[in-house]
């Protein structure tokens, strides 16, 4: 079965991302002759994402080796697993794409063999599908809130009936056409109270809310529902961002993980999310962490030197 796949920019998140990759193109130099009346530097665009992206690569490779991942071998997999699915290669300038479907991959290439994933934020099932596809012998269970709850109707651009239900159509093609994907339509909180789930997952996705109170909860219930072995992975953690939401950007993960690794719970290494970007106009990760603090070291932190 092939897949159309869905460039549409999906949310604020996303939309900010673009408007970063434009401006990321930016730095400031000082000039070397008078400047008559102007007296600020002027910025003058100097560097490609393609420049980031070769100045980023060997950092973020040493990152993944670190962790015992190589890179190399996900970019290979997620691109043949891309083809076969959507008739395209990994390009992290398209909108839903980035850094960790090749860390999903490269966990497969290196035969990690999760039994039950979880996926916090389904959206149109999208990652659902390549986390399904990346681990056929897997179960992967994905949430999102109920089609009828304000937050859902509210983001996304879910408001317009009409939007909702092509929407739906789009997700349930997704989730239909992997018999290993089993879709729980509730809110993630309700995990809290989902004891049968306990120790059960040796992979979890944290992708839904990215604000306070959600993401909170959702990283501290993963990190419950994990064993010494899971992989937790959270996307879009900011280390520094100007203005929080509840839903699309938000400090809250990186504040949450850090008071785990603080308290001795966790460990978690950053990952950029897309490496053709300046890190002085993005400081946007993904989190890879494990609740053994002696497999990866918590100091582990090369793209931020
Ligand atoms: C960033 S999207 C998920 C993208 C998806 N993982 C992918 O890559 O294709 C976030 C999703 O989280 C959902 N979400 C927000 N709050 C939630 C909650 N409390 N429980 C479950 N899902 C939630 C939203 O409805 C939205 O569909």
């Amino acid at each position: 079965m092939s897949f159309t796949l869905d460039n549409k920019i999906m949310g604020k998140s996303i939309k900010k991302d673009m408007m970063k990759q434009k401006v990321s193109r930016v730095e400031t130099i000082t000039v070397p002759f008078s400047l008559g009346e102007i007296k600020e530097n002027i910025i003058i665009s100097t560097k490609s994402s393609e420049d980031y992206r070769k100045e980023n690569l060997p950092k973020q490779e040493l990152l993944y080796k670190a962790h015992g991942l190589d890179r190399t071998a996900g970019l290979q997999k997620i691109n043949e697993t891309f083809l076969d699915l959507f008739g395209r290669k990994y390009n992290e300038e398209s909108g839903m794409m980035s850094e960790h479907f090749i860390m999903f991959a490269s966990l497969a290439a290196k035969q990690f063999n999760p039994k039950k994933i979880l996926e916090i934020g389904t959206y149109k099932g999208f990652s659902s599908l390549v986390l399904a596809t990346l681990f056929p012998d897997s179960k992967v269970f994905t949430i999102d809130l109920k089609s009828d709850d304000d937050k859902f109707k509210e983001s996304y651009n879910r408001r317009k009936p009409e939007e909702r239900k092509e929407f739906l159509k789009v997700r349930n093609k997704y989730l239909k056409s992997k018999p290993n994907i089993e879709f729980i339509e509730e809110s993630s909180l309700l995990l809290t109270i989902r004891k049968e789930f306990k120790d059960q997952f040796d992979l979890i996705w944290i992708d839904g809310a990215h604000g306070y109170p959600i993401v909170c909860a959702d990283i501290i219930n993963s990190v419950s529902l994990a064993n010494s072995n899971t992989i937790i992975m959270c996307d879009d953690v900011f280390k520094n961002i100007e203005e929080s939401d509840a839903m699309y950007d938000s400090i809250a993960s990186f504040e949450t993980i850090e008071e785990l690794i603080r308290s001795g719970i966790i460990s978690c290494g950053y990952f950029l999310k897309r490496l053709g970007i300046s890190k002085t106009v993005n400081d946007q990760y993904i989190g890879y962490i494990s609740l053994n603090t002696n497999k990866i070291p918590s100091q582990i932190n090369l793209v931020q030197n």
